[in-house]
């Protein structure tokens, strides 16, 4: 079967597999576990099964040193029960570290953030299942296990410069693209190197009509309606944007 690559539209008719460019490991070596927060970054951490604490933090903070956080960031607490539904929006840095499940499932889960620094500070390691974040920029994880391989990692989600180059010859266009990343949370085991790869898929809008058995778990943007008076042009815009889908595991 012929594909013409001047046909924008036949691109969409297939999907293209792509591996991104190869991952910024930071290290696997005892010194660099001891990685700590950079300045000015909003820390998330449970306290307990029902409460979330909420830093700002402006020195150097320890990972899983709750402790030191709490003594040198600016923290209040924020109840489980008042966590907003539909996740997090914070496109900027985010530090959040995991001693129990439900922070992955009810505070980060279908969250939209820039920069993720996932850390792991639990004993129990975790069970494979997958936390999808929408418009991911860069992920570092940290596990806490003392006996964790690959105690921290880091990687660049978008734009991975070896993609970006093969995608542009297939006139696909990244800065219009909405980026949905689906993380297999067992990396933060510190078990094994991160790896990914990215999926093309079609514009967000047809995605239900060529897919129709695919449950997408988070919601697009719907169209505009009396009760919902978001600039309709706007709305059309996102619509129209061609998914990008990463998978990190
Ligand atoms: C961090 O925040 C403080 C207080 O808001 C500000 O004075 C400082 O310039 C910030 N530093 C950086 C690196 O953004
Ligand atoms: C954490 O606090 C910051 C600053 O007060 C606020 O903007 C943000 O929404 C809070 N996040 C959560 C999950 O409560
Ligand atoms: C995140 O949400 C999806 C879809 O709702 C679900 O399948 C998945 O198990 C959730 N992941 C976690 C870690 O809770």
């Amino acid at each position: 079967m012929e594909m013409s690559l001047n046909n924008v539209s036949s691109i969409w008719s297939h999907w293209l597999l792509l591996f991104l460019t190869q991952v910024t490991l930071t290290t696997n070596s005892a010194p660099r576990s001891e990685t700590s927060l950079s300045l000015n970054t909003t820390l998330l951490f449970n306290s307990g099964a029902y409460n979330l604490r909420n830093c700002s933090c402006y020195s150097p903070i320890r990972e899983c040193d709750e402790v030191l956080a709490n003594s040198l960031c600016r923290c209040h607490t924020v109840l489980r029960s008042a966590l907003p539904p539909a996740g997090l929006r914070e496109p900027g840095r985010l530090a959040v570290w995991v001693k129990e499940l439900w922070v992955l499932e009810e505070l980060l889960n279908r969250s939209m953030v820039g920069h993720l620094l996932l850390s792991f500070c639990g004993m129990k390691p975790i069970d494979s299942q997958y936390l999808v974040l929408l418009g991911l920029r860069t992920l570092r994880i940290h596990s806490a296990a003392p006996e964790a391989p690959y105690p921290s990692q880091e990687m660049i989600i978008s734009p991975a410069s070896g993609v970006a180059v093969e995608l542009e010859a297939l006139y696909f266009d990244l800065s219009s693209s909405f980026h949905v990343t689906f993380l297999d949370v067992a990396v933060l085991n510190g078990l094994s190197v991160l790896k990914a790869y990215s999926v093309v898929g079609p514009p967000a809008q047809t995605l239900s009509q060529q897919f129709p058995h695919l449950a997408v778990p988070f919601s697009l943007p719907s169209p505009a309606t009396p009760d919902n008076p978001t600039d309709p042009s706007e709305q059309t815009a996102v619509l129209q944007q061609n998914l990008l889908f990463t998978f990190v595991y």
